[in-house]
């Protein structure tokens, strides 16, 4: 079975922070990439309930709390942990070549 994603580059690997997000644009994508323990992960950066960017909101370990009303997200999964949001974020896999984070985006 081929590949589903298109591999596009998201920043450089020894410019990711712990607790600070980026905002990653790619065609119809917009991401929050983040690195929690070491390893970076890509979820949606816009918050399921409303419209606000969570490279906004305030990373908490593996959280991250969206800027508007407060909404917890668990980074790795992209689940929600506390309301008003009900719906899960996507995420995308994240892997490093060459010093290079690439966020894997579904094929159109
Ligand atoms: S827009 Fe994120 S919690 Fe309302």
């Amino acid at each position: 079975m081929g590949e589903d994603f298109d591999w596009h580059r998201a920043a450089r690997a020894d410019e990711m922070e712990e607790g600070e997000p980026k905002l990653v644009a790619a065609g119809k994508f917009q991401i929050a990439l983040c690195k929690v323990a070491g390893t970076c992960y890509a979820i949606d950066d816009i918050c399921t309930h409303e419209y606000a960017s969570l490279c906004d909101g305030v990373v908490e370990g593996d959280s991250i709390e969206c800027p508007l009303h407060q909404a917890k997200f668990h980074i790795p999964t992209g689940k929600v942990m506390t309301p008003p949001a009900t719906e899960d974020l996507k995420t995308y896999p994240v892997k490093v070549e060459n010093g290079e984070v690439l966020v894997g985006l579904p094929k159109e």
